[in-house]
């Protein structure tokens, strides 16, 4: 309430690069990048040109796509998985692995863990609450029913007690869904646990998935589950990959994806799809402009190779080391963390802690970036994704601005 006044939307006009113009004029170095769409900068010419030649082939819906198959096979091989179908968002993706689960296991619960966001889902918009004593799994908002989120346990992440509340629910158990390095926790990369509990997943035969959504092509051309040498069951994806169009993937062992199609077979032979399916549709999946930008961003990332992404977690690297190395000594109460490209405020302390974003610190951290906004710099609340477009002279900009605004604040009584 104390900051109303301050509350505004930035309409924007045109992007280029790091740069966003809004309809004022004002021109911003962003590191929003489309909540982490945009590893090429905004507009990338080749993926215009993907767009414009797509355009004139026309967009053909509700038959097959001649370009499914060639970016299908161009995530298998990026990723290791298996098979690959498409959908439009996130939340589409990760809401089809979970069926696809549960289908495959002939199971129901699942297990989540707190701290993780996996889209706007009835069935994974859940938290914990203490109830009577005892922790119970409630909506994380209204107008999500408890009926719908009755099978979803939420686990603490990284904590190996998590993994023996697995083995006592394994007989209900369908899938284990992460966000292998939570976007409201950057610090805790859990590799041990997760290690642990694809061992111990792959036991008691109970589907891991990966929401590879932000960590899919940007901490490894391989994602998160190449960084951390583990190989889940499924995979989803998106953001990166449509290049700033529509699009998603659900990827897997073909034990879990022939759920989708039966499963492969032939003509002029006795094969035949035998694998029962479950339902999966949507009228725009398969997205012929979409597929275009997907096929650029896979071609792209391919040629440049694993560089691409280890050039960019270095320069953010550094980026955050030089930002922390001031806060501490200026003695301010921020610290800031990172996954690869993409970098946040996380935690002080305790890192097994999610970020509680009500703290008293959130104060002084909305007022911080409408600071930032003003001087010209667009994040998402001090986080942000560096892209292959921001220049050393852009990340210089961005370090002088965050202390030049510090400075506004003590200066103002504010900090
Ligand atoms: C880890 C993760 N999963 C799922 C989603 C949902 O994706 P979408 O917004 O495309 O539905 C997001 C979105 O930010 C995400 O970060």
């Amino acid at each position: 309430m104390p900051l109303k006044e301050l509350c505004y939307p930035i309409i924007t006009k045109k992007s280029l690069g790091s740069r966003i113009w809004d309809v004022d004029g004002n021109e911003y170095v962003d590191v929003v990048m489309g909540l982490g769409i945009n590893i090429f900068g905004h507009n990338p010419l080749f993926i215009k040109a993907a767009l414009l030649e797509q355009l004139e082939e026309g967009i053909q819906i509700g038959l097959q796509t001649e370009l499914a198959g060639e970016v299908a096979e161009l995530i298998c091989e990026m990723t290791g998985m298996e098979r690959v179908t498409f959908s439009n968002t996130g939340t589409e993706a990760v809401m089809t692995a979970i069926r696809i689960a549960r289908a495959v296991t002939n199971r129901s619960k699942i297990v989540i863990f707190s701290g993780s966001y996996h889209g706007h889902f009835d069935g994974t918009l859940v938290k914990v609450r203490k109830l009577e004593g005892k922790l119970q799994t409630v909506p994380l908002t209204c107008g999500i029913p408890q009926s719908l989120i009755e099978d979803v346990l939420v686990l603490d992440y990284g904590n190996p007690e998590s993994l023996e509340v697995i083995k006592a629910h394994k007989n209900e158990l369908a899938a284990v869904l992460v966000e292998p390095v939570q976007d409201s926790n950057l610090n805790l990369q859990p590799q041990e646990f997760l290690q642990q509990l694809r061992q111990l997943t792959t036991e008691l035969d109970i589907a891991l998935i990966f929401d590879e959504m932000i960590t899919g092509f940007r901490i490894h051309p391989g994602g998160a589950q190449a960084w951390f040498g583990i190989k889940a069951d499924i995979a989803t994806y998106g953001k990166i990959l449509g290049g700033g169009m529509p699009i998603s993937a659900i990827a897997g062992k073909a034990a879990y994806m022939d759920k989708i199609d039966g499963g492969m077979w032939n003509y002029g032979d006795s094969s035949f799809p035998k694998v029962k399916t479950t339902f999966f549709a949507g009228t725009y999946c398969k997205h012929p402009l979409s597929l275009a930008a997907a096929r650029a961003v896979l071609e792209h990332l391919k040629a440049q190779g694993e560089s691409l992404q280890r050039q960019l977690n270095q320069r953010t690297s550094q980026f955050v080391q030089t930002l922390n190395d001031y806060f501490e000594s200026e003695n301010l109460p921020i610290k800031m963390g990172h996954f690869g490209s993409l970098f946040a405020p996380v935690p002080a302390g305790n890192s097994t802690q999610s970020k509680d974003v009500s703290s008293s610190g959130a104060m002084g951290l909305n007022l911080l970036s409408y600071h930032l906004i003003e001087k010209g710099l667009l994040s998402r609340g001090g986080s942000g994704f560096f892209s292959t477009a921001h220049t050393d002279e852009d990340i210089n900009y961005i370090i002088q601005t965050v202390k030049d605004s510090i400075s506004d604040l003590r200066s103002g009584g504010l900090l």
